[in-house]
């Protein structure tokens, strides 16, 4: 605690006499950190993990659009913002970590539960109100602006051409009877992407990472949080994930009481589906292959890539 208690006063001011570590996403670790007035939630991306170079890349590109939100669209109190360091920045670091803060929000993550017919209505509206918004806001946008490029697959490639020295024996007896499959969908994902730069698909911010996880009821709001994935993109980059869901139409209903004459762009919503397949499986195995994991750890990698690899054929 020494070493964040001297981060957050010096960077923030924040004088913390409290700090507990809480379930942070599979990304970060989180704290609930106090101080005699307040809480707040702390974000680490640890520079050991593999992730966080391509996680944190992006944090001066996303957070000043989430800013010009808050105060210009109705999402305000809706989403939050991480607070500004006195340099002026959205996060800082030191050698172990990149650190961000925002303010507490006391209440509970929807996660696996259902969603009630009040938290569909707010989060369409949420939604909604979000996908009015494009490259035309006076923000800068270009550095998140989709350009249906999926660099991983070539990374996803070299790993099975080259079968890397120390490619694990597990892993390549998972993967390997799927190889095909990965391939053809790795094809079909690069003939869709290629579609979609030479068309016209309206694009607009989208969120990309729209789960249970990362939606938060605080009283009556329901708070969408973890917006690293911003982006300028086709909208079904955001309704891949409600559409299988129950309350789809429901959702749907209420969208396009904003977006009238909406109607999802199969392409789009394919090529979204299935780059969000590959990814999960490539960064299943990113950490299999080269982060430091603990026993127990690697078998729950090992299972969800179990998993993913069985949905391939689906
Ligand atoms: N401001 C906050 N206040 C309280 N809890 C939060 C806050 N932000 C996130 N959380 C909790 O921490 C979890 C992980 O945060 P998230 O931003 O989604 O990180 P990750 O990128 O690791 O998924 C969330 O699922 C939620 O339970
Ligand atoms: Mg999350």
């Amino acid at each position: 605690m020494d070493n964040t208690k001297k981060l957050l006063k010096d960077y923030y001011h924040v004088d913390i006499t409290s700090m507990s570590s809480q379930q942070g996403g599979w990304a970060s670790l989180a704290y609930k950190v106090s101080s005699n007035q307040k809480s707040y939630f702390l974000k680490v991306y640890e520079k050991k993990r593999a992730s966080t170079a391509k996680l944190t890349a992006l944090i001066d590109k996303y957070v000043p659009i989430m800013v010009w939100l808050v105060h210009n669209s109705k999402l305000k109190g809706k989403i939050p913002v991480p607070l500004v360091t006195r340099g002026g920045e959205y996060k800082c670091e030191d050698e172990h970590g990149i650190y961000m803060i925002y303010d507490y929000i006391e209440g509970y993550t929807i996660g696996d539960q259902d969603v009630t017919e009040d938290q569909v209505r707010q989060l369409s509206e949420i939604i909604a109100e979000l996908h009015l918004y494009s490259e035309d806001i006076p923000v800068e946008t270009d550095g998140i602006k989709e350009d249906f490029d999926v660099p991983f697959l070539q990374s996803l490639r070299d790993i099975w051409n080259q079968r890397r020295c120390n490619f694990p024996n597990d892993v390549w007896n998972l993967v390997s009877p799927h190889i095909q499959q990965m391939e053809d969908l790795m094809h079909t994902i690069e003939t869709l992407g290629q579609r979609l730069r030479n068309s016209n698909v309206r694009m607009a911010l989208c969120h990309t990472d729209l789960h249970g996880w990362n939606l938060m009821q605080s009283e009556q709001q329901l708070i969408v949080i973890d917006w690293e994935g911003l982006k300028v993109a086709p909208v079904e980059a955001d309704l891949m994930f409600l559409i299988d869901k129950p309350f789809f139409q429901e959702f749907l209903n209420i969208y396009q009481k904003t977006h009238h004459n909406f109607s999802i762009n199969p392409d789009a919503l394919q090529f979204y589906q299935g780059k969000r397949k590959l990814e999960d499986i490539w960064e299943f195995l990113e950490q299999l292959l080269w982060d430091e994991q603990n026993e127990e750890e690697r078998v729950s990698t090992l299972n969800h890539l179990q998993e993913e690899l069985k949905t391939l054929g689906k």
